[in-house]
Order: C-alpha cells, then structure tokens, then sequence
C-alpha cells in the first residue's frame, strides 16, 4: 500500500525513470553508489539493526543486516550515532508494541540532530492497519514501512528513501505473489559464531484465537529441503555447532512443497550431515506431532533430548476456545510417549493465563497439568488482546489484577518444579556445548542437551572452549542453572 497525502507522500522517483536494465541493477549496488551524495562527509555509514520478538524475528534481522553489509552499511549497536536505523518489529503482545513505540519516540529526538537520519519500521506490526494509522500520526518521520514479506523489496525501497530525502515509502502488501515466495541465497550477518537459526518454514495456517500471527505473516510456506540441508551443511563445515531450524509450526512442514517429504524425514536427512552438531527446531504444535517425529528424535545422533511443545492451558474448555485442536489427555499422551522413548528428555512449553473468562479452576487444570509433566522450562504470559483475531471478540469478565496473581502462582509452582529436576542433575555428568564466556571471572557458560544452562568453571586460558562440546561434572544446582566443572 502506497500512501499519498500531505505526510506519507510518495514521490516519484529518478529510478523510476531509469532504463529497466538499470533497475535491475543490483540495488546493493545502487545504495552504495549513492552513500557518499546522501551522507555527505562520512568516512563510514552506519546502520542499527533493532529487533523485537521471536527467533524468526532475529533470524529475518540477520538477514537485514547482511542486505546492508552488502550495501555498503557497517553496523553499529548505537541508535544516537546510526545514519540507518530499521527495527523489525513483533506483534504478538500489547508489550512488545510498546516497546516499538517507546523507541520510534527516542528516534524521533535523535531525528530532531540528525535530520538526515533514515528510519526504517518493517516485521509484523506494519501488518495491521491500526499499527500503520498510530504510525502515520505520532511518527510522520518514519521513511520506510514495510510487513513481513519485504526482503525481495528490501533494497528496492530502501535505495528509493536514501535517495529522496521526501520519499515516505508504506508496503506491507503480504499475499503479493512477488512476496509470498521464499527468497534464497540473501546474504546474512550471523550473530553468533556458535549458534546459528536457519528457517525451515514462514508463516501459520493454525489461526489459534488468540493469536495475531497467521494474520501478520500469512500462510504457511515451506522451504525446499535441499535447500535447508546445503545451508545446514554449510554451516557446519563453518563450524556452528548448535543449528535451530525455525517455523511456526515446524510439524506441518513440507505440506505446500512438491516433493513429498514431512518434517520427520527433513530431521532424518539433515541428522546424516557428516560433523559434531546439534539440531534443535522450534516450534512444534502439539496436535501436528507425529510418533514417526519422536521415533526420529530417539534413533537420531544429532538431535538433543530436548523438545518445545506448547500447550498453552490445562483445560479442555479453554484449550477448544483456543481452537488448538487438542485436548488435555491426548497431549499427555504424546507426552508420555515422548518420555518413554526419549530417556532423559527435557520437556518445555508456552502458557497463556487469563485467556478471556478463564475461571480460577480451569487456571488449576493447568497448574495440575505443569505438574504431571514437569518441564524444564515454561514461557509464560498473560493473555493479550489482539485485535482481528476471534479471541479479541470475547467480552472478558477476568480482572488484569487477577490474571497477574494466576502468573505469578505458576511461576512460584514452576520454580520449584524445576529446582526439583535441577537437584537431580548434582553428582552426574553432562554433554554439554560451551557457547560463551560469562561476566563472571572464570565461568563458561553451557547448555545441555536438554538445553539446562551450565556455569562450567574454567580458567582464563580456556577461552578456546568456546564451540566445543565438553563432558562436566554437576557439582550445585540453583533455581536458573547447573554449576559444574570440566572433567
Ligand atoms: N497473548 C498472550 N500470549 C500469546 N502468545 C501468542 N499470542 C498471544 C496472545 N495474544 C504466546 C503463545 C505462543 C507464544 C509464542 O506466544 O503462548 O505459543
Ligand atoms: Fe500463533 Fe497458533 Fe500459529 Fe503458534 S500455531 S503461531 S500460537 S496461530
């Protein structure tokens, strides 16, 4: 969507009356062409890179930065000094706006001493109307707006604002065929040197009630396997040792793809990949998982204990309001299941308190629920209004205050469950990636395979552990982590 008026004014632009050969140029190219002429006098142009939400999130953003790096852009971790800031932005909570629109208020003073400053809002926010009408009257400054199926016109648009400072630039068209196909091959800034996150799939076709994704990032769409395994591959030879394969809901991969292949068969190809690594993947929709999927896991080398399997609520009634499509006694089937062929394994979950009209004893089936599988961790939140999604129709008769005091009991009963499982770790071994330094003199910070974090004590000179996989001695527990030493 184009906007025209007095504030989000689209100007024609010189590009436009280029020959198409011309346009066709590289556009990473063009920018760096037209750096010098927009930023007048600097030796480097700089470009800040903020990003809110999930791991697709951070993923998208690694590529965001790479487009710039190709671009002629360095990047810099300093909002006030950037000539460039992008923030790629969440939806899935109130919260995360917020936090958007708190920043997009900082930038606007940094914009009143640096006029010349690009601001760039892309991810899943500009996918709503309300969100694109806040930002059209509180943040007229903002350049370039674009959704969530924006990397193939990235740089397009991007050229277009650096090169006419009037240029105000909205699109966020999301089921363009130009957009909804997968671009491949982008270049991308990896963060980590240990870790790497690489998307098997986009977008949901689940339309949970509550949730505002299927909406902001369309349908599902899978990635070619071939394509998965050679950057799996190739990430390994580069020595990551930690690969996160991504989707929303990676049980349903591969069901738009012509080849016929599920993701249990994308797990067992990618595990034959030659190296020392670990596979994990987020995020599984517990009524997609498949006995197959687990089998997989169990026989596989490179897939740790470890499994995220969001239930969301304990409660038959809540869970159908949800419209997750399962209930209680099935998903504790799946669970015991995974716990009899996994040994070990680590259990983790989302859950929604307070979901519209939640009463105080379908919020206890939940807690009864966190106790019968006792995960090794719960990423819990309050129930947020979204709105266009069903659940956002529901009169709720629940009290904020009430729903705050349901979270924090959950979280009181979860922390002792997880102290619990914490204390029987104390005295055994663990295989364990080391993946950092800590703050703390002497500490290497590690994770498990069912994905605990260790503080592995270590001496300075043992910098060169990072990246590698250790065998460590648990000697304490605490309610975050497992200390232990290097055997
Ligand atoms: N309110 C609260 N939590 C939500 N989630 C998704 N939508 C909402 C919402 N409207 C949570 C779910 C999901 C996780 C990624 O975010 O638990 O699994
Ligand atoms: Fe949202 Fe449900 Fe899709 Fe997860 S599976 S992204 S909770 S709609």
């Amino acid at each position: 969507m184009l906007y025209k008026g007095s504030v989000f004014e689209f100007v024609p632009l010189i590009i436009k009356q280029k020959k198409k050969s011309e346009v066709l140029k590289d556009y990473s190219t063009l920018i760096k062409e037209i750096l010098p002429l927009r930023f007048k006098g600097k030796e480097k142009y700089l470009a800040y890179v903020g990003t809110y939400g999930c791991q697709q999130n951070f993923a998208d953003s690694e590529k965001i930065s790479g487009l710039l790096k190709k671009s002629g852009f360095s990047l810099t971790k300093e909002k006030s000094i950037a000539d460039l800031i992008v923030f790629n932005t969440c939806a899935i909570r109130t919260h995360a706006e917020n936090r958007v629109f708190g920043n997009l208020g900082i930038v606007k003073k940094i914009k009143e001493y640096n006029k010349n400053l690009v601001v760039v809002v892309c991810g899943c926010m500009p996918q709503q109307d309300r969100v694109l009408k806040t930002m059209k009257e509180s943040f007229p400054f903002v350049n370039l707006v674009l959704g969530t199926n924006y990397l193939k016109k990235f740089l397009e648009l991007l050229y277009e604002v650096i090169s006419n400072k009037n240029a105000k630039i909205t699109n966020n068209k999301l089921l363009d065929d130009s957009t909804t196909e997968i671009l491949e091959d982008v270049p991308t800034e990896r963060t980590g040197k240990v870790k790497a996150s690489v998307p098997i799939m986009y977008g949901c076709d689940n339309f949970c009630s509550y949730c505002i994704v299927p909406y902001v990032r369309g349908r599902e769409r899978s990635r070619e396997p071939d394509k998965i395994a050679s950057e799996v591959r190739k990430l390994i030879d580069d020595n990551y040792r930690e690969i996160l394969l991504l989707g929303q809901n990676v049980n349903s991969y591969g069901k738009n793809l012509k080849e016929n292949v599920n993701f249990a068969q994308l797990l067992k190809r990618l595990d034959t990949i030659p190296g020392e690594y670990w596979i994990r993947f987020m995020t599984s929709h517990p009524k997609d998982i498949t006995k197959d999927l687990i089998n997989v896991i169990a026989d596989s080398k490179h897939i740790p204990e470890y499994l995220h399997l969001p239930v969301q609520s304990g409660n038959d009634h809540i869970l159908s309001k949800m419209n997750r499509k399962y209930k209680v006694s099935e998903y504790l089937e799946t669970i015991d299941y995974i716990k009899s062929k996994i040994p070990n394994v680590c259990i983790s979950s989302d859950i929604i308190v307070g979901f519209p009209n939640e009463t105080e004893e379908e919020f206890l089936n939940t807690i009864d629920l966190i106790k019968k599988v006792r995960y090794i961790s719960l990423y819990t939140f309050i129930y947020s209004r979204r709105s266009g999604t069903l659940a956002a129709k529901i009169e709720d008769k629940v009290p904020y205050e009430e729903k705050v005091r349901r979270l924090n009991y959950l979280i009181d009963v979860q922390n002792e469950i997880v102290s619990e499982i914490f204390r029987s770790y104390v005295g055994t071994v663990q295989k364990v990636l080391v993946e950092s330094k800590s703050y703390e003199p002497n500490v290497l910070l590690a994770r498990t395979g069912g994905n605990i974090v260790v503080k592995a004590l270590s001496d300075d000179s043992r910098k060169d552990l990072i990246g590698k996989f250790l065998n460590v001695k648990i000697n304490e527990s605490t309610r975050t982590h497992l200390v232990g030493s290097i055997t």
